[in-house]
């Protein structure tokens, strides 16, 4: 067993840190006794590893409130979130004089390609829910605004180092570790307020020792800073200094001509001076000339002003910092892309899926296990639904083993009884005793 998964907090008053947060949940769920509040969910955000669904979980058990969960790994449909979301929405709970919630990990995975139709449907349950929902995402703004606006909004905010070294220390006391202070400290430096991966660099660095020394970080690779391209973009729209705007370049792990193609596309989305416009895409024209010649002289040399000329540039083309949000899209030509290579997508997303279950390589599932499925898809459709139920396969994926439209639909249909069975026998009730206590 994982360390996280073994010391997951399972009372609120051992999730460490954002004591209002936990504080605003608790009213929140309370406030339900007193009547049905106009805001029906509440939307738990924030980066990961910080306790949102650790929370989550603990405020049913506080309550001794019976609970049901979605959450990524299922495959939340349309179908799925009527089934489960819709029945447990409108229905009383198992025993009478009883609160019920509804939880749904991770919402912001929702509304991708593949959950087409999950979102509206959450949607329309938001509005009329006769029990508390409990929505958790990561990134929020990547949520419809009208969506957002139904919900009572909670921030999960980065954890401290101070007190992710105190939970570290608890820990090794717990496993019998001896380290110090120092070492410890430097752990939660590293992880940037993500309690989650502090606890797996503890344990990963502990596996097999008594005692910890700063010498044992050594192996410890530095959380990989690099940071995510839509901070990359954000960080050059919104910045006016060259330093900075640079800086989010050299950090990024995407290469130039994908942090190119994100800045095209989303430059008129945050610039709207038809004056800063006209300079920032001149400099992301002469940024082009240059990515061009590096690939056809493969003189890399140039490479320092493409990238000042999309980074420097692009920031300084503005008169002053645009002070509005603004939710940045994914590269149309990606999309174009991504579908004339569906098919393969699809075999892509189909061994990932099987990979994950079955602890192997995509290669080897698809190797492997696609004839079979191919024979089990179109010779055995209850078999089908069955894996279609665990695996999370979506509608073109079931198309992928089975071609013809109404065996793929049947298949689908009754895969999501299969899921909504399996996860009502979840309905999981009671207190569960704490096994750590983190304290507060
Ligand atoms: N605030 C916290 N207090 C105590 N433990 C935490 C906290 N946040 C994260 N953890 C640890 O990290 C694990 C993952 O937390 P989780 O609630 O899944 O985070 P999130 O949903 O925000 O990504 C938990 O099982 C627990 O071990
Ligand atoms: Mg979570």
């Amino acid at each position: 067993m994982t360390w996280v998964e073994k010391y997951r907090p399972k009372s609120l008053k051992n999730v460490a840190g954002n004591p209002k947060a936990v504080q605003n949940l608790l009213e929140w769920t309370l406030g339900w006794k007193e009547g049905t509040p106009s805001k029906k969910a509440v939307l738990i955000y924030g980066a990961p590893g910080t306790g949102k669904t650790s929370a989550a979980n603990a405020l049913a058990y506080d309550l001794d409130y019976d609970f049901i969960e979605l959450n990524a790994s299922d495959a939340r449909t349309k179908g799925v979130i009527e089934r489960i979301v819709g029945s447990a929405a409108t229905t009383g709970t198992l025993l009478p004089g009883r609160g019920k919630i509804i939880i749904l990990d991770e919402v912001d995975g929702i509304h991708g390609k593949s959950d087409y139709g999950g979102l509206s449907a959450l949607k329309k349950w938001v509005k009329v829910s006769k029990q508390p929902l409990v929505l958790i995402a990561n990134d929020p703004y990547s949520l419809p605004t009208d969506f957002r606006a139904l919900t009572e909004m909670v921030e999960f905010r980065r954890i401290n180092s101070r007190t992710i070294v105190r939970i570290l220390k608890e820990l090794c006391t717990k496993e019998g570790i001896k380290t110090d202070e120092k070492v410890l400290k430097i752990i939660a430096t590293n992880s940037g307020g993500d309690l989650r991966s502090a606890i797996n660099d503890l344990q990963s660095l502990s596996e097999g020792k008594k005692k910890l020394a700063i010498g044992d970080l050594e192996v410890l690779k530095m959380r990989d800073s690099r940071i995510k391209i839509f901070d990359t973009i954000r960080m050059i729209f919104k910045t006016t200094s060259i330093d900075r705007a640079r800086e989010a370049v050299f950090d990024c792990e995407e290469d130039h001509d994908t942090i190119m193609k994100w800045i095209v596309e989303n430059l008129p989305i945050e610039y709207t001076e038809p004056d800063d416009l006209k300079q920032a895409y001149d400099s992301l024209s002469k940024a082009d000339v240059f990515l061009g010649r590096i690939k056809r002289r493969q003189d890399w040399s140039l490479l320092k002003y493409a990238s000042d000329l999309m980074s420097a540039g692009v920031a300084l083309a503005k008169k002053d910092t645009y002070k509005k949000f603004s939710r940045y899209q994914y590269p149309k030509t990606f999309i174009t892309m991504a579908r004339t290579k569906k098919e393969r997508a699809v075999i892509g997303t189909i061994a990932e899926k099987m990979a994950k279950k079955c602890h192997g390589s995509k290669g080897l599932m698809e190797r492997e296990f696609f004839n079979v499925l191919k024979t089990t898809f179109t010779k055995a459709p209850e078999a089908a639904a069955n894996i279609t139920s665990q695996l999370g396969f979506v509608r073109e994926e079931i198309q992928y083993f089975a071609p013809e439209e109404t065996a793929a639909k049947k298949i689908e249909k009754r895969a999501e009884e299969i899921t909504a069975e399996r996860i009502k026998r979840r309905l999981r009730s009671g207190k569960q005793v704490s096994l750590f206590e983190f304290g507060n």
